[in-house]
């Protein structure tokens, strides 16, 4: 099928503007239906939405690289190379096979499975703090525990892991329209840049059993044949990734959550009376509202899909939150439902070479705290006017959901 122009020019899809983060789907809709091989001319960027053409591309790391950064911010505009930290979400093989295998090990479902006891305290010592009566689900819990437990198996000390937490979040925020990062935002990175430098020259000296350390002690394969130990930098690159990958998402989750299940309080309550609903219900609302909206990648050829030329070194949005609603792939696509049979494919958290590194602890966290919130709050109303929407480059959630327990 060919597009006609006047589809493509008559959509306007600004992922910095308000308009968009406040009803991505309406735009999604548009594009799957009407420009399913999108092209904007004011940032320059293509955006595939339908799942049939989201899939494949995914796994095609050959056509579509990483190598450019894997949010639309940080293929516009690029980090001096002197200042870019190297991670592995933004390399292509053979490196990336390389050094995604370094950490790997810490991230199978089996070694996930035996931080359950860190991670059901993280989430009781939070759940303990909260008003019972009054609350906001994302400032008051969901934003607090998973950068507890990320930065506990990176090796930060408790006192600063919420210092921590707030540096990755200053960042993170945009006024509307905003495309990159001010001086707060810069600053607040190089506190944490030069925290975790500091950790990592005390780990150098004195090793503890944490990730930073263990880091530290393996060696990698290099391109040229040679057997190294990691750079500074490098070590760098996984603390400031995995903090930064595993903290926000997993906050924007549930905070989704609370949102979505006001809306359907039956599946709620079904969800509190039979706990063995939640894996069910995790899926699904990743499908349903998952916090990434898209990942970048960037042609290393020129492809032709659906009629349509993308020249090389374009880049172009893989819009996942796209993909997870087109009525093509899951029927009755935007009816949220828990019970909806899972595929095992969740595009939510990625798919091919660069699938969520962290999805087993991803979910494990997010069955904890679900299960944690039908209890601390079995029946609640939302603050609909003190909800907030997070404005950020390709992460969409709420970062304020306030909530009154009811009974
Ligand atoms: C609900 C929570 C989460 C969601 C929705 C999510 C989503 C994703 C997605 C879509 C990707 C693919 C990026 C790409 O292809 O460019 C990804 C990659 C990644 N995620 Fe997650 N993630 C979540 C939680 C976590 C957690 C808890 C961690 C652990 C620390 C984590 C660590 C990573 C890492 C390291 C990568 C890069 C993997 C690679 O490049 O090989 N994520 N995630």
């Amino acid at each position: 099928m060919t597009d006609s122009l006047v589809s493509h020019d008559a959509i306007d899809f600004d992922p910095f503007a308000a308009a968009f983060h406040d009803d991505p789907q309406r735009i999604y809709r548009r594009l799957r239906d009407s420009a399913p091989v999108y092209h904007n001319p004011r940032y320059g960027f293509w955006a595939l939405s339908r799942h049939a053409d989201v899939v494949p591309a995914m796994k095609d790391f050959e056509t579509y690289s990483s190598g450019r950064g894997v949010t639309l911010e940080q293929v516009l505009a690029p980090e001096p190379p002197e200042q870019q930290i190297p991670m592995i979400i933004m390399m292509d093989p053979p490196e990336h096979t390389r050094m995604r295998k370094l950490v790997s090990a810490v991230f199978t479902p089996r070694a996930i499975a035996a931080l359950e006891p860190m991670i059901r305290e993280a989430i009781a010592g939070f759940v303990e703090r909260l008003d019972p009566e009054r609350f906001d689900v994302v400032a008051d819990f969901s934003s607090l525990f998973p950068i507890e437990v990320i930065t506990t198996m990176l090796g930060v000390p408790k006192e600063d892991r919420q210092q921590l937490r707030e540096w990755l979040s200053i960042p993170l925020q945009r006024a509307e329209g905003q495309v990159g990062i001010d001086e707060d935002a810069r600053r607040a990175v190089q506190s944490s840049t030069a925290y975790y430098t500091r950790l990592v020259a005390e780990r150098r000296v004195r090793p503890r059993e944490d990730m930073i350390s263990r880091l530290l002690a393996v060696e990698v394969d290099r391109a040229d044949g040679s057997i190294t130990r990691l750079t500074e930098k490098e070590v760098l690159g996984f603390a400031a990734l995995l903090a930064g990958a595993g903290a926000e998402t997993v906050a924007k989750l549930l905070g989704t959550a609370a949102v979505i299940f006001a809306d359907h309080p039956q599946q709620w309550r079904a969800l509190r009376a039979d706990r063995s609903l939640i894996p069910g219900a995790v899926e699904e609302l990743l499908r349903y509202e998952g916090p990434v909206q898209y990942d970048v990648r960037y042609t290393r050829r020129e492809v032709t899909l659906r009629g349509r030329t993308i020249p090389v070194h374009s880049p172009v949005l893989m819009l996942l939150a796209s993909a997870t609603r087109d009525p093509d792939a899951f029927p009755d696509a935007d009816r949220f439902d828990i019970t909806r049979p899972f595929t095992g494919n969740n595009l939510g958290l990625g798919y091919g070479i660069h699938r969520c590194l962290g999805a087993a602890l991803a979910r494990l966290e997010s069955h904890i705290a679900l299960d944690a919130m039908l209890d601390f709050m079995p029946e609640y109303e939302l603050d609909r006017q003190g909800l907030r929407r997070a404005r950020e480059t390709s992460v969409a959630g709420w970062t304020e959901v306030p909530v009154r327990v009811t009974r």
